[in-house]
């Protein structure tokens, strides 16, 4: 494998060159799960690509246990029409992490590009990198994201959940420190379908504080990995220790992902849902 650092985390692995558009599944994915692990995101690059959402399913089942959703595998991440959801809008997305409002929470995600955005129409996925963020904070603003607990309510076409989550907290099976925290948008952004949001622990005049040193925190270079998609390319993101996001794009871009959410082995409980 030609395995390569991207900056400023993850690591991205090429196709050979006189190879181009080689077979995914030729690859051992016992290698490419420890550089998940470690690095917490990889990028597989000028590989095939799938011919479609069942031959990606078919991938992912190598890489553990799919977790189901009520539409199946794989959701097509594509603008709607008339988006009844954010997800499905062409806006920015908050920084979040997966499985926050669901029984179990995926270890990873596999986002596959169907299609990118056009040149200079956005979309880019952001992933943040959050033992990095916490290594490098000065201890008085660790201090105060520590005393801080989410409180999150969402209801979508597939969940009507409540989820509770200090903002410090540890990996579930490494135990290093981890951030699980949910951006909130501006209350006057164009947003579909806002979730609500909570957060105790500070007296309110502080919490302004705590929200601007953390959303500096996260999106700051060294921590934060924006990923330009092309077509084809696979992208494995560490969803235990990442947080992560989109930005906006151009409206009927051709952009199109699918995402897969694969669970750990044991699969994770969310520690978070209240219900
Ligand atoms: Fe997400």
């Amino acid at each position: 494998m030609i395995i390569t650092p991207l900056d400023p985390f993850g690591v991205r692995v090429d196709a050979d060159v006189d190879r181009p558009g080689a077979r995914l599944d030729e690859l051992p994915v016992a290698e490419l799960r420890a550089l998940a692990r470690e690095h917490h995101l990889v990028l597989l690059r000028g590989f095939g690509g799938f011919a479609g959402a069942l031959e990606l399913t078919e991938y992912a089942a190598g890489w553990g246990t799919i977790s189901m959703w009520p539409f199946g595998a794989v959701l097509e991440l594509v603008e709607h029409e008339n988006p009844d959801d954010h997800i499905f809008d062409h806006s920015y997305v908050p920084l979040h992490w997966d499985g926050m409002y669901r029984p179990q929470v995926p270890e990873f995600q596999l986002f596959h590009c169907v299609s990118a955005p056009g040149e200079g129409q956005g979309g880019r996925t952001t992933f943040a990198h959050t033992p990095a963020v916490l290594r490098d904070a000065d201890p008085g603003q660790r201090e105060l994201w520590e005393r801080v607990t989410g409180i999150y309510r969402r209801k979508m076409e597939f969940y009507d959940s409540e989820a509770v989550s200090p903002v410090v907290t540890t990996h579930p099976d490494r135990g290093f420190p981890v951030i699980r925290y949910n951006e909130p948008v501006a209350p006057d952004a164009e947003f579909v379908n806002h979730p609500d949001l909570e957060f105790t622990g500070l007296p309110d005049d502080q919490l302004a504080e705590f929200h601007d040193t953390l959303t500096a925190a996260l999106h700051d270079p060294r921590h934060l990995y924006a990923h330009d998609w092309q077509t084809g390319d696979l992208v494995v993101a560490d969803n235990y220790t990442l947080l992560h996001g989109r930005e906006a794009f151009t409206t009927r871009s051709p952009r199109h992902l699918q995402r897969v959410h694969v669970l750990g082995e044991p699969a994770l409980d969310n520690p978070a849902l209240v219900r």
